[in-house]
């Protein structure tokens, strides 16, 4: 069969998160946290804008760069939540941040084209642009002082005029890793040198617990910046099976953008982009009790995980995750399946995230604290006796 695919499937790795997850979700009474979503079903707001959008006919094929209500309703939460002026010119709607990036990689890429990305990352984003025919280099995250942390300057001498562009996911999934703003501000300045795009992967944004949102390229930005934003309602908004997102780039490509919209989905349907458009005008105390809930199980996780003996926890500073060392381990996908089957409790393996995740396992904490406290209980049974 192979001879007959296209080259750019020819490299596709299957995710080993998938592969975990696929063995294991019959296991009885097993504690899956090993994707990530939170447990919390979406807002009524958005159901509600849903059932009320289809009632009233919104059955139709949508405008390619999204219904124009909702990018208003982007724009003014940019205002009120960033302090930002985005007009809705540079916005685009997308079925999901995944979408968001593939379209993205399509725009910017051909093949043979440099990309630097950071690892342990999720693999889905260098993905897109390595399908695209993008060669992608990577420099990892390292740990120290207990948390993960980046070497500007190796990221910056990585970044030549030939690097077409860097992938930086800030809060990053799988290490909760936060480029800071004066890092933001020293990449962006060396990108205007080099005339290469950052692909800010945002998804993250508002799960971020020194401030209402993590430092942003678009806070720093300027008009003429090379600068893209991909954003999703999954994560803040608990929408993840809902398939929204939107683009931030500048407007000069948003027809561009819109296009390879029409050419991959043709837009997210209609009512669903009615719920994100409700969430946005009526839902940030959704977002605020997403964020308080996620603190409280943040404190947990790092006090219980602190405790297991083996473990080496690695603070984060955003997203849902931690991925945390397993001393003496060099196998995480068997060890992930093994805790899956003795343990009860589904991680992703580190390997899912690049060989610099390899040792450790990713935990996703979105979850009430009688959960987390029976995986913690379970996990330290296991790894006292293993
Ligand atoms: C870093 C990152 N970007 C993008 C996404 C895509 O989210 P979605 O396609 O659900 O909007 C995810 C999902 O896990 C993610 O972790």
């Amino acid at each position: 069969m192979e001879k007959h695919l296209s080259k750019r499937t020819a490299g596709l790795a299957p995710s080993l998160i998938r592969e975990i997850s696929e063995q294991a979700y019959s296991i009885d009474g097993i504690i899956p946290l090993w994707f990530g979503e939170g447990c919390w079903p979406t807002s009524e707001i958005a159901i509600n804008a849903v059932s009320k959008a289809l009632k009233s006919g919104d059955h139709f094929y949508q405008p390619n760069s999204g219904k124009i209500g909702l990018r208003e309703q982007i724009s003014q939460y940019y205002s009120k939540v960033y302090n930002l002026e985005i007009p809705v010119s540079n916005l685009t709607v997308t079925a999901s941040g995944m979408n968001g990036l593939a379209i993205v990689a399509q725009a910017l890429v051909s093949s043979g084209d440099q990309v630097v990305s950071i690892e342990p990352s999720w693999p889905n984003i260098a993905e897109t642009f390595r399908i695209c025919g993008a060669n992608v280099s990577v420099i990892s995250l390292e740990v120290e002082n207990k948390k993960w942390a980046l070497d500007l300057e190796r990221l910056l001498s990585a970044i030549t005029h030939e690097t077409k562009a860097v992938l930086i996911n800030s809060p990053n999934n799988p290490t909760g890793w936060t480029m800071s703003a004066e890092d933001q501000l020293r990449l962006l300045n060396h990108c205007r040198q080099t005339n290469t795009w950052i692909v800010a992967d945002d998804v993250y944004s508002r799960l971020y617990y020194q401030g209402e949102y993590a430092p942003n390229f678009l806070k720093i930005a300027e008009e003429s910046d090379l600068l893209i934003s991909v954003n999703s309602f999954s994560k803040a908004w608990s929408m993840t099976g809902w398939r929204l997102g939107w683009i931030t780039a500048p407007k000069e490509m948003e027809a561009v953008l819109a296009m390879l919209t029409e050419f991959n989905i043709a837009g997210p349907a209609g009512f669903i982009q009615a719920a994100g458009s409700e969430m946005l005008k009526s839902g940030e105390g959704e977002v605020a009790i997403l964020r308080n809930r996620l603190s409280d199980a943040y404190a947990l996780t790092a006090k219980r995980l602190t405790n297991i003996p083996r473990l080496k926890f690695i603070e984060p500073e955003g997203a849902f995750y931690c991925l945390f060392r397993v001393e003496g381990i060099k196998d995480s996908l068997s060890l992930a399946k093994d805790l899956c089957q003795k343990a009860k409790v589904g991680l992703a393996p580190g390997i899912a995230f690049g060989p610099e995740g390899e040792g450790c396992l990713r935990l996703c904490y979105a979850q009430p604290s009688e959960v987390l406290n029976t995986a913690f209980d379970r996990l330290e049974a296991y790894f006292s006796s293993n």
